[in-house]
């Protein structure tokens, strides 16, 4: 399948028959890849539906769903999230988040023109997506310090690891887009050519060490932390 045979638009109200569909696919998808994600609730999505905040995917032959992705902000607005974004088993390695995930871009830059657009990914697809659109990778302190946002992390596995790092690291990588102050597309996507055996490498070590010390710490039991985990916890 190419990007063209996919209708790529705006959510509204009279998708919000999708929301459940898609719920379901980020709990599935989650559990596939055995890596953290926020749980999010159809009612939560069906907002974002009606808030003209999101951007949905269908098969233009079938009218199949194929995709979704939504905006979040925080700080009052100074900054924007995109996230939740997910495509459906059967259409991926397409382009369609590629393509779903610069219209999301383009929707975040039209409703909220001076806002940081930032997102957190554990996936190197995500962060190639991320760098062909300009954005680059920031350590935690650069994004919204914002509560709410952070209490989404919640529902993630990786909860523990992040709250134990004070916020300041966890699985996942940040990137963001500083419309005041950013890099061209091409420089970011040229950065992360150059970088990505490193972030491949890197991620690949995070999961692993997750994997084996999660195990080894259900093992043990939960009360006591194993040494390794303290060691990790600590990176
Ligand atoms: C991650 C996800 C959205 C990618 O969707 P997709 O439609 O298959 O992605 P695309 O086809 O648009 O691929 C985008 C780029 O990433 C690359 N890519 C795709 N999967 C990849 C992988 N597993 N590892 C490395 N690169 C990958 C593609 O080659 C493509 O690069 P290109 O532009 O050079 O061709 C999809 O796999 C998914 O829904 N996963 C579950 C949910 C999830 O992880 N969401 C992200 C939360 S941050």
């Amino acid at each position: 399948m190419q990007q063209n045979d996919f209708l790529i638009i705006p959510a509204n109200a009279t998708h919000v028959d999708f929301a459940q569909i898609i719920c379901d696919e980020y709990e599935s998808s989650a559990k596939a890849r055995g890596t953290g994600i926020a749980k999010r609730s159809p009612d939560y999505v069906k907002q974002k539906m009606l808030e003209g905040k999101s951007i949905i995917a269908f098969e233009k032959a079938t009218g199949i769903w194929a995709g979704f992705c939504y905006i979040e902000t925080w700080s009052h607005g100074e900054y924007v999230a995109n996230s939740g974004l997910i495509v459906s088993p059967q259409y991926r390695k397409a382009g369609l988040a590629k393509s779903i995930k610069a219209e999301i871009f383009k929707l975040s830059r039209k409703l909220y023109p001076e806002a940081k657009i930032f997102g957190l990914t554990t996936g190197l697809a995500v962060m190639k997506i991320n760098s062909d659109l300009g954005y680059e990778p920031v350590t935690y302190s650069e994004l919204t310090q914002d509560d709410a946002f952070w209490a989404g992390c919640k529902s993630c596995v990786n909860y523990d690891i992040l709250m134990s790092k004070e916020r300041k690291n966890c699985m996942c990588t940040a990137m963001l887009y500083d419309p005041k102050d950013h890099y061209q597309p091409e420089e970011t996507a040229e950065m992360f050519r150059e970088n990505s055996k490193v972030y491949e490498r890197w991620l690949r070590i995070k999961q692993t060490w997750r994997g084996i010390l999660g195990k080894k710490n259900e093992a043990a039991g939960k009360e006591k932390k194993s040494l390794l985990m303290s060691l990790f916890l600590h990176w």
